[in-house]
């Protein structure tokens, strides 16, 4: 049997990933869903934000749906998030931002760069090494450029100007492009986030070191409506990842605020990856279909809570169900 693991994890995503499995197990009731808790209350109740045995339990599933944790600012305390982006080698983050007239995918690295976590405090000095190695740059490019066989042009983003590990990264993403003989180009990141705000329908598929992808993909949000809406799919060559951009929103956080459409997409990849492009399709028509008929909540200008946005979209794939 097919085995989803569900992590919830903290703040909103305990509200939106509850909407996006009721969704999902409406149009699958025969995929098996089972709970995983890490996060940053998990640490605050047992002192482990996430144990070896959750890792052992999540690389037990063919793919995990992942709502978002709280990573407070503190000198030692390990990001779940992050641990499992590394422990499950999930190197290719990619953030697909669509709208009217454009449809942008975002291809992050996701295990190097400045999230090496090589770094070091010291009383007057602080330093984090930014590591960008040969099979690093050559993974995510390669899927940057599978991606680009299905559709027309590759950026690169970098900022090759000054960093001189982003110049080793553009030489090898310029040498794998034109290799695979896919077209591209390539923009310094810092302009780069102002063009794609400016010119969105000139992108299609942007790969990116680490934290300038992170960053890329928070500045996108904006051409769709924000943060609620965007999904991103972590994948490895052997586990996959699915999780909304967005991180756990302290501040909305049970107030049944959240937009819970970037988890209900993050669902749709997964089903996707495991070779469901139908019922994927059919969550993003049923999130069309309540959109159009007036119902969202409040970062889109509405006033319906999280919950009965999911119960809309639900009403819909039930509706539909068996056709
Ligand atoms: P955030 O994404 O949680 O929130 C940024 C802003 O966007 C907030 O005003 C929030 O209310 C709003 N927002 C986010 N998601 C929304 C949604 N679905 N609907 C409506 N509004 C939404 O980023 P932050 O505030 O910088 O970080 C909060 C915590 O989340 C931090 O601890 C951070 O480390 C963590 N985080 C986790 C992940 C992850 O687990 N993948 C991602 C990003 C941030
Ligand atoms: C994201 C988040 C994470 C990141 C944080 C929470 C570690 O911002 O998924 O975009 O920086 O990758
Ligand atoms: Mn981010």
């Amino acid at each position: 049997m097919t085995r989803i693991a569900v992590v919830e994890g903290d703040g909103i995503g305990h509200e939106v990933i509850p909407v996006a499995v009721r969704a999902m197990a409406t149009l699958r009731p025969d995929l098996e869903y089972f709970p995983v808790e890490v996060g940053y209350r998990h640490w605050e109740r047992t002192g482990c934000p996430c144990g070896d045995i959750d890792i052992a339990a999540l690389k037990t599933a063919d793919a995990i749906l992942f709502g978002a944790v709280t990573t407070p600012p503190m000198k030692n305390y390990q990001s779940v998030v992050l641990r499992l982006r590394k422990e499950l080698d999930l190197y290719a983050n990619l953030r697909p931002v669509r709208g009217k007239g454009f449809d942008i995918l975002i291809v992050r690295e996701n295990t190097e760069g400045l999230y090496s976590g090589i770094e070091e405090i010291g009383p007057d000095q602080a330093t984090t090494l930014r590591v960008v190695t040969r099979r690093g740059t050559e993974r995510i490019v390669r899927a940057a450029i599978r991606e680009v066989q299905r559709r027309n042009l590759l950026t690169i983003g970098h900022k090759a100007n000054v960093i001189k590990s982003d110049v080793f990264f553009r030489d090898i993403c310029i040498e794998e492009a034109t290799k695979a003989g896919v077209p591209w180009n390539e923009r310094y990141i810092d302009a780069l986030a102002l063009d794609l705000l400016l010119r969105p329908a000139t992108y299609d598929v942007v790969v990116t070191t680490n934290i300038f992808g992170d960053i890329l993909s928070d500045v996108a949000s904006y051409l769709v409506g924000g943060l609620g809406l965007i999904p991103s799919a972590n994948l490895g060559d052997r586990y996959a990842l699915f999780e909304p951009v967005h991180g756990s929103a302290p501040d909305i956080a049970g107030k049944d605020l959240a937009n819970p459409i970037a988890a209900i997409r993050s669902a749709a990849l997964l089903l996707e990856y495991l070779g469901d492009p139908l019922a994927a399709g059919r969550m993003e028509a049923a999130i069309q279909e309540v959109l159009k008929a007036g119902i969202c909540t409040r970062d889109m200008g509405g006033s319906h809570g999280t919950r009965a946005f999911g119960d809309a979209v639900v009403r819909v794939l039930e509706r539909g169900r068996g056709r």
